[in-house]
């Protein structure tokens, strides 16, 4: 999902500062450790053998470093990567022209690959699986099919909805990772981290509140230290302690379990507008005011991960751990009450 965003007074990601922050060695990626470690040694692996690496499909919410990790591999790799995003591939020519431009164990990552069109995917699993193109050249009764080699290339999709991917696509990556949330404490190692190269006077603390508050992405997290920041300096002598940093987002309106103004309206959603559910996304959304997609990819994730919502096949059902978060209580058939 590229650089969208986030959520409410978060907005859009500092692409400059991203780049900044962004980590360029494994050594340097917290955090993901298992992914990591098959990802090193398959890099270190194809190094050996002096060969091309194989097809890679990353996943996960938002934020969790994907485009960070293409970019670390083709690093590792000593490869060039070239990038591009599903939806931008409007035509076949469109990827033609991408896969005839590579060279030798570039690598090509395909952001939002869940979002390819079916005809371009298509051609994509020649190219994938036995690194030939089939092209159409001329029309009408001149047509013809043309058959190109590729140079061996590795190909690195993202994706925040692997479930959205066909079977086809699925299947023709060797390697498939899935990023899932972070700790407080990885995400400590990360605002230490982004604070350090920001020149920032910060404590322990400070990094664990801002950590605790950021739904358990490194994005958020280093845009919420941005914010604090700001707060430092306006507000005090610039040094992040945990008070300073708990003051800053409760400005905000990021509460202690980092629940942001949209996470809690769909909470309140479920339980007051639907008697705590089931209710399905398409009814939840448009009473949020939120597109369905953005529900299921951005919010629910890590509401679902906390306990705070459950999916069953009749819909979203809101748990106990919701009605406390916002002062009800569950009434048999009825509408919630306030403690
Ligand atoms: N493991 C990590 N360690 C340190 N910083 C990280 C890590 N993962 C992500 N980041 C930081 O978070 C930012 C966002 O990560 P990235 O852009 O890779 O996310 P993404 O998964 O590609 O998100 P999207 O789905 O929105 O494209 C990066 O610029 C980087 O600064
Ligand atoms: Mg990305």
């Amino acid at each position: 999902m590229a650089e969208r965003l986030i959520s409410g007074t978060l907005s859009k990601p500092d692409t400059a500062l991203e780049m900044t922050l962004r980590p360029s060695l494994f050594a340097e990626f917290t955090g993901q450790a298992k992914v990591r470690e098959r990802l090193e040694i398959a890099v270190q692996a194809a190094r050996q053998r002096g060969e091309a690496l194989d097809h890679i499909l990353l996943s996960g919410p938002p934020g969790l470093g994907k485009t960070t990790l293409a970019n670390i591999i083709a690093k590792a790799m000593g490869a060039d990567l070239k990038s591009t995003s599903g939806p931008t591939i409007e035509k076949a020519g469109d990827l033609a022209g991408l896969l005839t431009n590579l060279e030798a164990g570039d690598v090509l990552f395909i952001d939002e690959i869940h979002r390819l069109q079916k005809t371009i995917e298509e051609y994509l699993y020649p190219a994938m699986e036995d690194f030939k193109l089939d092209i159409i050249i001329d029309q009408g009764p001149n047509a013809r099919s043309v058959r190109l080699a590729l140079p061996r290339f590795t190909l690195i999709g993202a994706t925040t909805r692997s479930g959205l991917l066909t079977a086809p696509l699925l299947t023709r990556f060797p390697m498939r990772e899935r990023l899932d949330y972070y700790s407080a404490e990885q995400l400590q190692a990360i605002v230490l981290r982004s604070a350090r190269l920001l020149n920032l006077e910060i404590e322990e603390t400070g990094a664990l509140e801002i950590a605790r508050r950021s739904r358990g992405t490194p994005r958020i997290a280093n845009n919420l230290l941005r914010r604090v920041r700001d707060y430092a300096q306006v507000r005090h002598d610039g040094r992040i302690t945990a008070a300073v940093a708990d003051k800053a987002l409760a400005i905000l309106e990021i509460d202690e379990n980092g629940l942001d103004e949209m996470d809690k309206r769909i909470l309140e959603t479920v339980i007051v507008k639907f008697g705590g559910g089931p209710v399905g996304v398409g009814s939840l959304a448009v009473a949020v005011g939120e597109e369905a997609d953005t529900l299921e990819e951005v919010y629910e994730p890590y509401l679902i991960m906390e306990g705070y919502l459950k999916r069953t096949p009749q819909g979203r059902v809101a748990t106990e751990l919701s009605y406390r978060k916002l002062g009800l209580k569950p009434v048999q058939g009825g509408q919630p009450r306030l403690f």
